[in-house]
């Protein structure tokens, strides 16, 4: 774990975060209590830390907690919590990934849970003036059928708020062209596309995420700096990397923020975004991961700002709304 960071006194953006993943082990523990349920076993290590050891073990943790969120108010609380206090560390904008099946799981319907997220935006844009979105997340290792039968729920749902899709999961053992139909469904119902790569697989999953239809953004991407000409690639597409340093470190992509290549990155002229993924799992908010880039990659205030206006060119909200942030 790293050591405690000031948060930067600059406005922020986050185009990378998972909702299920956004819940600290006090909301979880609330959320269990109110629905009469009991904590899973294996899913907390102590009264404030969730129990996990490698990344697939990590996304097991993960459904653990996803199915302790029951109901449309439940998903309600999980937002609008998470957005208000991204307001108060000076966050304007928030991506949501948000995942259907995971709702699904516990038996809610499609349109309970998007109430529930919704009212959470709402709220907390009443509150304190953050902005937020939904960006639908299929999962590899849930399968070519759910992820097409999820694309056309998310092709369905009013886009005021559901504006992207997003593939997250175990990118190692899935691969990404079979989820071609998927994005297929997704891009050409007009909504923004981006999918997670080159997080735990190297350049050739970059390139098949790339391949897919619509994709303009990669979460993660990092590995893309073991191949040079896919840097410069990258760099010419203008593809955005929504960049998660201290998750990749959390999980091992890099054994510490020294070895991280967000710098490399940036110097080969890729546009990059920093986020924070799943702050409770890996131990630093949207603020923090702005302070440990301060900390550790030497970006200034002016650096900082500058990745939030790459961050909201990059998002996929409509413009008079994006407008009205900047
Ligand atoms: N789901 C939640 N966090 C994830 C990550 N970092 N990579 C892939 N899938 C995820
Ligand atoms: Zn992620």
């Amino acid at each position: 774990q790293h050591p405690a960071v000031p948060v930067p006194a600059v406005p922020k953006a986050e185009l990378h975060v998972h909702l299920e993943g956004t819940a600290r082990p006090e909301l979880i523990r609330r959320l269990a209590r109110r629905n009469g349920v009991a904590i899973p076993d294996g899913l907390l290590a102590g009264e404030d830390t969730f129990r996990w050891t490698d990344f697939l073990d990590f996304l097991r943790t993960y459904d653990l907690a996803a199915s302790v969120i029951r109901t449309a108010e439940d998903y309600r609380d999980v937002v609008y919590e998470y957005l208000v206090a991204c307001a108060a560390d000076d966050v304007r904008y928030v991506e949501l990934i948000a995942s259907p099946d995971h709702a699904r799981a516990v038996g809610l319907t499609e349109a309970e849970h998007r109430a529930g997220l919704f009212q959470g935006i709402d709220e907390a844009r009443a509150a304190t003036g953050i902005e937020g979105r939904i960006l639908v997340s299929i999962v590899r290792n849930f399968g070519v059928e759910a992820a097409e039968r999820v694309a056309a729920e998310a092709a369905a749902m009013p886009h005021e708020y559901v504006v992207g899709f997003n593939m997250a999961g175990d990118e190692a053992g899935y691969p990404a062209g079979d989820f071609t139909r998927a994005f297929a469904i997704a891009h050409d119902a007009g909504l923004g596309c981006t999918c997670h790569a080159g997080e735990h697989a190297g350049p050739e999953s970059v390139r098949a995420a790339l391949a897919l239809p619509g994709v303009v953004r990669l979460s993660h991407g990092v590995r893309a700096i073991e191949d040079p000409a896919l840097v410069a690639e990258l760099a010419e597409r203008k593809i955005v990397l929504e960049v998660c340093p201290t998750s990749n470190v959390a999980l091992g992509v890099y054994p510490s923020y020294a070895d991280h290549p967000l710098p490399a990155l940036m110097a080969a002229g890729v546009p990059v975004t920093l986020a924070s993924d799943d702050p409770p799992y890996f131990g630093a908010t949207i603020g923090e991961e702005y302070g440990l880039a301060q900390a550790h990659f030497g970006l200034d205030d002016a650096a900082l700002a500058g990745i939030t206006r790459t961050a909201l060119d990059a998002a996929f909200l409509d413009t008079p709304a994006r407008d009205a942030l900047v």
